[in-house]
């Protein structure tokens, strides 16, 4: 049976995963800050942990109450958009240090931590949940921290693919689309099912010839 990890797991896209893996017969291991309010997650009847991907703490309980377990597939889906004010001359920098710290920082501390678990794992597959607007080639400005924050996980994990190829693990760095969850609104053009439905298809594919590569929940690579 695959063993799946799911960082942010409570709702929006960390959910869906969530549901999709378990519906296919996945042993679900689904993290999020507060279990005991995570209703719709304790529904699905998977193992519900305590993870704030920002506290060395909580990363190291987890990684503990995990030690000898075989993960397959780990999904970093946790996320923030940060504060409303990421402009140039208008920004909150306590904040944009938030955003960096949850969205760049955080999934490469999760993999560090459980690093022993994936490579023990059969599938051997790390997969971040980036987005389009961090990148480079392709940006109309604004949203500087949440812009900034995904660009620079991807290049992090760019790396960590490079680094972590000798350990045979795989990374998957994937754009969801624009989805309607709390972050991406009711006015997106993308249902958490279908969005979902397309990154499980990638996460399938992964593999030695993809991992590194920035690529979209439909299969479209995404320039840098
Ligand atoms: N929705 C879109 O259109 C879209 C587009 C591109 C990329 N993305 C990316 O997709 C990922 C999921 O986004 P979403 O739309 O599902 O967002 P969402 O509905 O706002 O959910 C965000 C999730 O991240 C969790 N989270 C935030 N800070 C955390 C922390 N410090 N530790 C652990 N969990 C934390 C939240 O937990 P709490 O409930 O405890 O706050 C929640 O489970 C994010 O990385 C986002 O940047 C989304």
């Amino acid at each position: 049976m695959t063993t799946v990890l799911i960082t942010g797991a409570n709702r929006g896209l960390g959910l869906e995963f969530a549901r999709q893996y378990r519906a296919n017969g996945a042993d679900v291991i689904a993290c999020c800050r507060a279990p005991a309010k995570a209703d719709l997650l304790n529904a699905l009847a998977v193992k519900v942990l305590e993870l704030d991907v920002t506290d060395s703490a909580s990363i190291n309980t987890l990684a503990a109450a995990l030690k000898g377990t075989p993960i397959d597939i780990l999904i970093a889906s946790a996320g923030i958009w940060g504060p409303e004010r990421q402009g140039a001359d208008d920004c909150d920098f306590d904040r944009i240090l938030e955003v960096l710290t949850v969205n760049s920082v955080g999934p490469w501390r999760v993999a560090r931590a459980l690093k022993a678990n994936l490579v023990a794992g059969y599938d051997k597959k790390l997969v971040v949940i980036t987005s389009k607007m961090g990148s480079i080639s392709d940006s109309s400005g604004g949203s500087i921290a949440y812009r900034a924050s995904k660009a620079a996980l991807n290049m992090i994990m760019h790396a960590v693919a490079k680094e972590w190829a000798r350990d045979g693990l795989k990374v998957g760095i994937f754009h969801p689309g624009w989805v309607q969850t709390d972050m991406g609104g009711p006015q997106a053009p993308l249902d958490a099912e279908a969005s979902i439905n397309g990154l499980c298809a990638r996460i399938a594919e992964l593999s030695t010839r993809t991992s590194g590569r920035f690529i979209d929940y439909a299969g479209k690579e995404i320039g840098w």
